[in-house]
């Protein structure tokens, strides 16, 4: 079945709707998504999204970008983040207006507080710097833009699958798609592109991401030509619940909460005494598996406690009432009453499709955009977060650089026309389906998914080291070979999950094995990556980006593009 649209954006959650909204009525607009529109991945944002409002505290958008800066270990575009922090405060009073349901000061203003790394006056004290609704941030904007989009008519397809971008003469023409209820396949013809896809995190085995992370957009757009960058920086967050990485947000922190080892220490202290459990999550991260390491971790195992027994009621009860539920339901802990089991879980992409501030796919260091093609949100790296994202800066993310995006969507396609299309995608993409279901494979999808998770766990997280980066390189690549061989067994064309999944997987591997090459290359520790055989920052080498572009037949090409540097020259970084 073929479609035509002006633009067609795939994925539903912020960056993909806020686009939507911005290209709004007049404009043909649809959305592809995997997943029904508003179970996208935003909607498990918990803490915040940032913007220096000042309402609880004095605060300015300089302090704010200095800090993602800092956070970033100085490998943040800063033209990106200069954008990014000066336009916080419109988008968030824009969500006002929209309706979201901000928690509110006793004055009526919106509240904010405090996260990770976020100061004020250039790194004096933690400052408040949050907006939010309770612990479902991400929830309650998730519902509000898709409201949004009703309104403007946006289209949505829900349940639907991208399989490919259609390329021609360089130019991005529009997409193939697979409806999960029918097993069609749907041929999009349309002036441009916008992946908004999210990210990847179902690559490792514990992670707060939902099943739907599975970084296709991203591995889609490499095999098409694109570059992706920076991915060798993945953020762990340090606080899932144990065992299972579910999500306790930094906001339980930023309320008071804090971290104590197997003695009752708040051992934050010790190392960042200035802003203790608020510093950033590449920090934390590292200091509860160095505590776990030294005998710390409570009962000898690898977790240790947050201790949110002393907030009080009100707290609770108004800003943190999901982590509490969650904790029971998921933690079996009461956490009003007694300390919640945490470590670190797989949480976000720093990296992502190689793109700039107007939501350009870029093709190379020069920026050369690849034209009709455009990325917003976790699944692009334009870079604002670096080696490492401060918390609450995420959503701010999606929602900037998805009403760029929108804005510049908006001239390409008054200055293009539909390309005209080859008329056999369809069957193309049917026989390649098909040959997968028909075919005798000898492998299954069960056994190589959790080597791909087991092995990026434990070679490719927190802490890193040449020998163990390349046994995972090795392992990957054999877990490719393995995947020629995979067999669907469930024949159906009606909510064929496992045929999905089977795809999925294909996407994770090649996105594996690009996160391993980055760690490989970096010979040096910077925020989120932290090499235990090179364990200092080394800007002379490596204050660059990475860059990894797929190749037909060939091992993936590794090159490099400059940092853009405007204002805050790279400083040893210290909390
Ligand atoms: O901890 C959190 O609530 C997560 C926020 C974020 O990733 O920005």
């Amino acid at each position: 079945m073929e479609h035509q649209y002006d633009v067609v954006i795939v994925g539903a959650g912020l960056s993909g709707l806020r686009a939507a909204i911005e290209l709004g009525e007049g404009t043909r607009v649809a959305v592809l998504s995997k997943v029904f529109a508003t179970r996208s991945h935003s909607g498990a944002a918990q803490g915040g999204i940032g913007a220096a409002l000042g309402n609880e505290e004095e605060d300015n958008w300089e302090w704010h970008m200095f800090d993602t800066v800092k956070g970033s270990d100085y490998l943040g575009d800063q033209d990106a983040i200069a954008i990014m922090c000066q336009d916080a405060p419109k988008i968030v009073y824009e969500l006002e207006h929209m309706g979201v349901p901000f928690n509110r000061t006793p004055e009526g203003r919106i509240a904010q507080r405090a996260f990770g790394g976020h100061t004020s006056n250039f790194g004096k004290a933690a400052v408040k710097r949050a907006c939010y609704a309770a612990d479902r941030t991400g929830r309650v904007i998730l519902d509000t833009l898709w409201e949004k989009c009703l309104q403007r008519h946006v289209q949505f397809f829900d349940e639907f699958q991208m399989l490919s971008l259609i390329v021609k003469d360089g130019r991005c023409c529009g997409l193939t798609a697979y409806e999960l209820a029918t097993g069609k396949i749907h041929v999009f013809n349309s002036k441009a592109v916008l992946l908004a896809t999210g990210g990847a995190g179902k690559v490792f085995k514990t992670t707060s991401n939902a099943m739907a992370s599975t970084g296709d957009g991203m591995a889609i757009a490499y095999r098409a030509g694109a570059p992706l960058e920076d991915m060798e920086f993945i953020q762990f967050h340090p606080t899932g619940i144990y065992k299972l990485g579910i999500l306790i947000s930094e906001a339980a922190r930023g309320e008071g909460g804090i971290l104590l080892n197997s003695e009752g220490e708040r051992f934050m202290e010790r190392y960042a005494p200035t802003i203790k459990d608020l510093a950033p999550r590449d920090m934390v991260s590292r200091c509860i598996l160095k505590e776990v390491r030294a005998g710390r971790g409570i009962g000898g195992k690898d977790y240790v406690h947050l201790d949110l027994t002393h907030l009080g009621a009100e707290v609770i009860g108004q800003k943190l009432v999901e982590i509490i539920e969650f904790a029971k339901t998921y933690g079996g802990v009461d956490a009003r009453k007694e300390p919640i089991p945490v470590q670190p879980t797989c949480h976000y992409m720093m990296g992502g499709i190689a793109a700039d501030a107007a939501g350009h796919v870029v093709l190379d260091d020069k920026k050369t955009p690849f034209p009709g093609l455009y990325a917003a949100g976790e699944c692009a790296c334009v870079s604002v977060h670096g080696a490492n994202r401060l918390g609450c800066n995420s959503l701010l993310d999606t929602l900037v650089f998805g009403r760029r995006s929108g804005i510049e969507i908006r001239k390409f396609i008054h200055a293009h026309g539909l390309c005209t299309i080859p008329d056999d995608l369809e069957d193309l993409e049917a026989a390649k389906i098909r040959y997968l279901m028909e075919k005798d494979g000898t492998e299954k999808l069960g056994p190589i998914l959790q080597e791909m998770q087991t092995v990026m766990m434990n070679n490719v997280s927190v802490f890193r080291h040449k020998e163990t980066l390349d046994e995972a390189l090795q392992a990957i690549r054999a877990l490719k070979e393995r995947f020629h061989d995979i067999g669907v067994h469930d024949k159906g064309s009606c909510f064929n999950r496992e045929l999905l999944d089977v795809l999925e997987l294909r996407h994770m591997l090649d996105l594996a094995e690009v996160m391993t090459l980055g760690a490989l290359h970096r010979e040096e520790s910077r925020g989120a990556h932290s090499r235990e055989d090179f364990p200092e920052r080394d800007d002379q080498r490596f204050l660059a980006h990475t860059m990894v572009r797929y190749e037909e037949q060939a091992e993936p090409l590794l090159f490099t593009k400059p940092v853009n540097i405007t204002r805050f020259e790279p400083k040893e970084r210290k909390y």
